[in-house]
């Protein structure tokens, strides 16, 4: 099978069960994805899949056939999509580990969504935990990114 992954083509003939957390991470060295709880519960491991936020522990390889894949690293060239730079001015982050997947959820709502209400916002985040509890500078710089994106 053939898949995209940050605008590269790839071919797979491994195991069709593998999550494409495994494949990201382990066999393409994608780090940016993180495994959290690997069961669909923390968001950690968000990635857009034509688009679209999605878990990447819960994806079988075999479900990805002809579709693209964008992780942390493909988001844009030098880290500066609008939500990346808002993260970055509000330092959003504190020990870092689930931001990659809080950033992916993000921009997947402001792509579909340019102006969220705080029900879009919290419908949209609320299946990405943060142990650190940044959760009002996640949201405060979704509605930073809302603004540049609306500029
Ligand atoms: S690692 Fe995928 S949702 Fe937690
Ligand atoms: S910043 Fe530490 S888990 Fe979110």
């Amino acid at each position: 099978m053939q898949l995209i992954i940050n605008g590269k083509k790839h071919t797979y003939d491994g195991d069709p069960e593998m999550p494409l957390l495994w494949y990201v991470r382990d066999l393409q060295g994608l780090t940016g994805t993180k495994f959290g709880c690997g069961a669909g519960l923390c968001g950690a491991c968000t990635v857009h899949v034509d688009g679209a936020a999605m878990r990447a522990c819960q994806l079988p390889m075999a479900a990805l056939a002809d579709q693209s894949v964008t992780t942390i690293e493909g988001l844009s060239a030098e880290g500066d999509h609008p939500v990346q730079r808002a993260w970055r001015q509000l330092d959003v982050a504190q020990c870092g580990y689930c931001q990659s997947g809080q950033i992916m959820q993000a921009a997947a709502l402001l792509a579909e969504t340019p102006n969220p209400t705080d029900a879009d916002i919290d419908a949209a985040m609320a299946g990405n935990i943060c142990r650190c509890g940044t959760y009002a500078r996640i949201r405060a710089a979704i509605k930073a990114a809302t603004s540049a994106v609306n500029a």
